[in-house]
């Protein structure tokens, strides 16, 4: 049976704290795309309102809830999706769809501006943004669970753990739009068993299909048999080709696959891809021309290999490293099927960075670590005489730390690409080319 998590209490029930009304002048739009207010010198953050309007607001410990915008900022654009913002479902899945795009574009890049001035690297240009279109996500997870006998499964409320059932979604290919339906017919009778069940699929649109991974309060053994036998027999006849719970095999249909760089990588449960297509190539065209030449390359928190299959269809050999035994498994058997030359390791950056001399057997090395950034990976760096560093992030403050350890070792950088694949949210990649000698 499906066990529904339970938080145990101590002593009595906490009380929420009470709600109260204020009128706000909205001065900026703060780093997550809220607008930043003042109320008797505390800030707080409005979601879905611009700079420059006025708005009536509740304030209930942390959580602030727009009610209403007294004074309209003549810069809001009406927003293209019914489910943002007041006027819609207040959807959590954008921030930002109420800003003109001219505005939305300077936004992303002041993020950027603002990290490297942090990092007293004033001298590097930001570039134009690269973007990618309207639905192109090819990655996402939703929230699913039983409504008044309906099952939804969509994406929570800001803020709150309401959930809304999307009629239409402007980010998410169509693929993946449609793929909830899917996920819905398939686990209908799983949740008229078990009615409280609330779970998370996170699904992935690859070559062939799509890959689904359910999580939350469910084990595979939690399922009876006649439950089972339902759920592979519904499943052959929908997209999803691997049906995976807590990481773990369910179903599998057909081995999901994703091209990269055109070479076709078998992916494992859960893996990190670049959440759209258009952002992959942009960020392996970056890598490319700061690898073009090199014959030994270094690919550091590879994945799947996303710039190692990059690099190697620019003729290097590339040594791929990463601490995810599957990501690794993955590029083996790629490499097995294409035969190309790429060596692997299984290593834990943060704590055992490459050292210089390893880092001075390579002619390029590409590093894009997670949100932390690399920063003990990029102290060995600066003190290695690599010619070429790649750096690709989805964190322009970790990316900017990093960068100035990198130049403060005497590398140069002249500019930086930001790439938005997260579009009307407050992600934004960077990747820069550091040169030496
Ligand atoms: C932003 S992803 C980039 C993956 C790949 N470059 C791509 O574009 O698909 C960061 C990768 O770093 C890996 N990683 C996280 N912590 C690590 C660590 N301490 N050492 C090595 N790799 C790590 C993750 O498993 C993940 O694959």
């Amino acid at each position: 049976m499906a066990r529904p998590t339970r938080h145990k209490r101590k002593g009595r029930r906490q009380s929420s704290p009470p709600s109260r009304e204020e009128i706000v002048s909205i001065g900026a739009l703060g780093g997550a795309g809220d607008g930043v207010a003042d109320i008797a010198g505390k800030t707080v953050h409005v979601p879905f309102v611009l700079p420059g309007e006025k708005a009536k607001i509740s304030v209930q410990g942390q959580r602030v809830k727009l009610l209403e915008i007294l004074e309209v900022s003549a810069n809001r654009e009406e927003p293209q999706c019914m489910h943002f913002g007041p006027h819609g479902d207040r959807c959590g899945g954008c921030a930002l769809q109420h800003l003109p795009t001219a505005d939305y574009t300077s936004w992303k890049l002041e993020k950027v501006h603002k990290s490297l001035s942090q990092a007293r690297l004033t001298e590097v240009e930001v570039l134009p943004l690269k973007t990618s279109p309207l639905e192109s996500r090819r990655r996402a997870s939703f929230a699913i669970e039983r409504q008044a006998g309906e099952i939804v499964c969509g994406f929570h409320e800001r803020q709150t753990h309401r959930l809304i059932g999307l009629k239409e979604c402007l980010i998410l290919l169509p693929a993946l739009f449609d793929a909830r339906q899917h996920i819905v017919k398939v686990l209908r009778s799983l949740f008229e068993a078990h009615p409280g069940l609330k779970l998370s699929v996170h699904i992935t649109a690859v070559d062939n299909g799509l890959d689904t991974d359910i999580s939350g309060p469910l084990h595979d053994e939690d399922l009876s048999l006649q439950q089972r036998q339902h759920l592979a027999a519904l499943l052959p006849d929908t997209p999803i080709k691997r049906l995976t719970i807590n990481g773990d095999v369910f179903w599998q249909g057909e081995q999901p696959v994703i091209s990269l760089a055109e070479t076709p990588v078998p992916l494992p449960p859960r893996s990190f891809l670049q959440a759209t297509k258009q952002g992959e190539v942009a960020l392996q065209e970056i890598v490319r021309s700061g690898t073009r030449g090199a014959k030994k390359i270094a690919d550091l928190f590879s994945g799947c290999g996303t710039f190692t299959f990059a690099a190697l269809a620019e003729g290097a050999s590339v040594h791929a490293v990463e601490s995810d035994a599957s990501a690794i498994q993955a590029i083996n058997q790629a490499r097995k099927l294409s035969g190309q030359p790429v060596t692997t390791e299984m290593r834990d950056l943060f704590h055992q960075p490459l050292m210089p001399p390893e880092l001075n057997t390579y002619d390029a090395v590409i590093i894009d670590p997670p949100r932390a950034g690399a920063e003990a990976q990029a102290q060995q760096l600066a003190r290695s005489n690599v010619q070429k560093i790649i750096s690709v992030s989805c964190n322009p403050k970790t990316f900017a730390r990093d960068a100035a350890i990198l130049v403060g070792g005497g590398y140069s950088l002249e500019a930086v690409q930001p790439v938005d694949q997260f579009l009307f949210s407050p992600h934004i990649e960077v990747a820069g080319i550091f040169t030496k000698g």
